[in-house]
């Protein structure tokens, strides 16, 4: 990567080298001075060895591409048979373009467009164009074009949607939530997850009310963009639409409770007693699993079988980490609330997750915040636990 342009800041890139080459897979592609950010490389390696997973023949649809990085890798290091890269910002064509060049020789036949999302998506619906990836890597929210997004898609082919709108889903712009997620979004101690659940909660509705089910793949986030790769089913499989209901969060005693949607009851009381301050509630939003581990299992072979240095170490380390977790039970809690709510500080995160499956009940680290646990034992069991443990 001796070439690779030097930059440790993402963003626009006015004072970026414009002779040097950026080197990431087997891409070597020029950035221009638009948006680009190295730091989001494990999402592009998650996307390539995602798509490396599906069937052949592939083709991809790149609806936000920037310079068209993910397109020349989807080609070059996922097989893809065909690529359709697209960025609504005009003046980026002509470097996307050359950046694509090599595919050419690589056997993978390529379309560039400038057009904004929703008209390229409209077209496809009119001339019914179907891809078995779907790369949606948006600035904001990206609601408003979900459905048409799932329209675009083969069955069984795969949505992989970004938000960077990392505002509403975390409970810190609760109006901003309920216009651009349909839900409710309170402050919560897990809440990049919970902001996963929100976006994944938007494609399921979206999903089933086209007939069509979805199944997360993996989801992730850094704590600035939110990422969900969802695999739609011809059919939703049988209750899924369980799946969607709200969590509720104790301020003040720190308890945890879900609930589907499709049977709400009225939720059972905390350990604050009289005194409990109301629940905060979100949703709705996806109770079920966040992570496909046959889907993780296999994007694990191909980054065994990848030529040294094309998947990143970050992007491998986050793998495991996805890996170790399917993202349930879905209630959540930093071992730091735990320490703050014994005084003394937290018992060692292990230990506890051994004393609560010696209980019979599930816990384990989450893979998506660092220094977080999940566990479906009622919180004052696990206050109990973590207290003894301090002694
Ligand atoms: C997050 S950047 C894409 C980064 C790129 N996928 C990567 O991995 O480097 C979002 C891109 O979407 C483009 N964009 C914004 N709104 C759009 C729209 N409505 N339709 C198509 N492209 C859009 C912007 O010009 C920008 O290049």
């Amino acid at each position: 990567m001796a070439d690779t342009a030097a930059q440790t800041e993402g963003g626009a890139g006015q004072n970026r080298p414009q002779d040097l080459h950026y080197c990431e897979g087997l891409a070597r592609l020029r950035l221009g001075d638009g948006f680009f950010r190295p730091q989001s490389r494990p999402s592009r390696d998650l996307g390539v060895l995602l798509a490396r997973c599906r069937p052949q023949p592939l083709e991809v649809l790149d609806l936000m591409a920037g310079c068209g990085i993910r397109g020349l890798r989807y080609g070059l290091e996922a097989g893809a048979s065909a690529v359709w890269v697209n960025d609504a910002d005009g003046d980026r064509l002509p470097l996307m373009q050359a950046n694509l060049a090599p595919l050419a020789a690589a056997g993978c036949a390529v379309r560039t467009t400038a057009l904004t999302a929703q008209k390229l998506l409209a077209a496809c619906l009119l001339q019914e164009r179907r891809f078995g990836v779907v790369d949606l890597d948006a600035f904001g929210c990206p609601t408003p074009l979900v459905a048409a997004a799932l329209e675009a898609l083969q069955f069984g082919g795969v949505l992989y949607l970004a938000s960077t709108d990392g505002r509403s889903p975390t409970g810190h712009d609760r109006a901003a939530a309920v216009r651009s997620l349909g839900a409710a979004a309170r402050a919560h101690p897990a809440s990049w997850e919970l902001a996963l659940r929100l976006q994944i909660g938007v494609v399921a509705r979206a999903a089933w009310a086209l007939g069509q089910g979805v199944r997360p793949l993996f989801s992730f986030s850094e704590g600035r963009t939110f990422r969900v790769a969802l695999e739609l089913q011809r059919r939703a499989e049988p209750q899924q639409e369980r799946l969607l209901g709200l969590l509720a969060h104790c301020h003040g005693c720190g308890e945890q409770f879900s609930q589907g949607l499709w049977r709400l009851r009225q939720w059972p009381a905390c350990g604050c007693g009289a005194q409990a301050p109301p629940l905060a509630i979100s949703g709705p939003l996806w109770l079920g699993p966040l992570q496909h581990a046959p889907t993780l299992e296999a994007m694990a072979e191909r980054a065994a079988e990848a030529p040294p240095g094309a998947v990143a170490p970050a992007s491998l380390r986050l793998l495991r980490r996805l890996q170790a977790d399917p993202g349930l039970p879905e209630r959540c809690w930093p071992m730091a609330e735990l320490g703050r709510r014994l005084g003394g500080g937290p018992p060692a995160t292990e230990a506890l997750l051994a004393a609560l499956r010696a209980e019979g009940f599930t816990a384990l680290r989450s893979g998506l915040m660092d220094g977080q646990f999940r566990c479906n034992a009622p919180w004052p069991r696990v206050l109990e636990l973590a207290a003894a443990l301090n002694r």
